[in-house]
């Protein structure tokens, strides 16, 4: 079946999450990378939990909440208006240099992201970078189900009322991978870091390791 629509992982895919390690470093001096990686660990930690515990939270609050407890473990004083105000560098993440090329090229098929962000997250990141005539966004905070939660990206099937094998699945997050492949969508893995594949069985169509060549390299149909 020809391909109809991407769907864009943001954080990691489209976004460089470990970016906010300069706000980090700014405001919290020679301690801005690690604080990046322990408060990514921490979010994907936080709302992998609430997923299982069915305790939704919304991905805003989980990013806050990640980042004091990534203060925390550096041992930083802080006040809650401090992590409120650096949560906001999400709004400002910077783009990986090849996004709105590889955007831009595929705009004969619908261009979504469907991320664990929330709109609110979203919305002001993509207009920040210019991308919202290139990108339309599907949260999991509508159907208040994290990926890799298969709830969740039967979610987004639904919302764009296609065939799964229409639609090719976009992400650097090797989770969100084993999540969609699981779910039967044809999945396209953006090994940035080229990490060794998982041992869950489930192997991606095809593996990048950036943007670069998804418009010319289409997973086999
Ligand atoms: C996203 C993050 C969680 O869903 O990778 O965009």
């Amino acid at each position: 079946m020809a391909v109809k629509a991407y769907l864009f992982d943001s954080y990691g895919t489209l976004f460089d999450v470990y970016s906010v390690s300069r706000q980090c470093e700014e405001k919290y001096p020679e301690k801005g990378e690690q604080l990046s990686k322990d408060w990514r660990e921490l979010q994907l930690q936080y709302a992998f939990l609430s997923q299982i515990l069915q305790q939704y939270e919304p991905f805003d609050e989980i990013t806050k909440k990640a980042l004091m407890a990534a203060l925390d473990r550096q041992k930083i004083l802080y006040e809650e208006a401090d992590a409120e105000e650096l949560s906001k560098a999400y709004e400002k993440l910077e783009p990986f240099e090849e996004t709105k090329k590889v955007l831009s090229a595929l705009q004969d098929s619908t261009v979504m992201t469907f991320s664990n962000g929330t709109h609110g997250m979203l919305q002001p990141l993509i207009k920040h970078h210019g991308l919202e005539s290139l990108l339309g966004i599907i949260s999991a905070d509508e159907i208040r189900q994290y990926k890799p939660s298969p709830a969740a990206y039967q979610y987004a099937l639904d919302k764009l009322g296609l065939n799964k094998k229409e639609i090719v699945f976009v992400s650097s997050n090797q989770w969100d991978i084993t999540g969609a492949a699981s779910f039967g969508f044809q999945t396209v893995w953006i090994n940035r870091k080229e990490e060794p594949t998982s041992h869950l069985g489930f192997v991606p169509d095809l593996v990048l390791t950036s943007l670069e060549r998804l418009p010319e390299e289409k997973p086999p149909q």
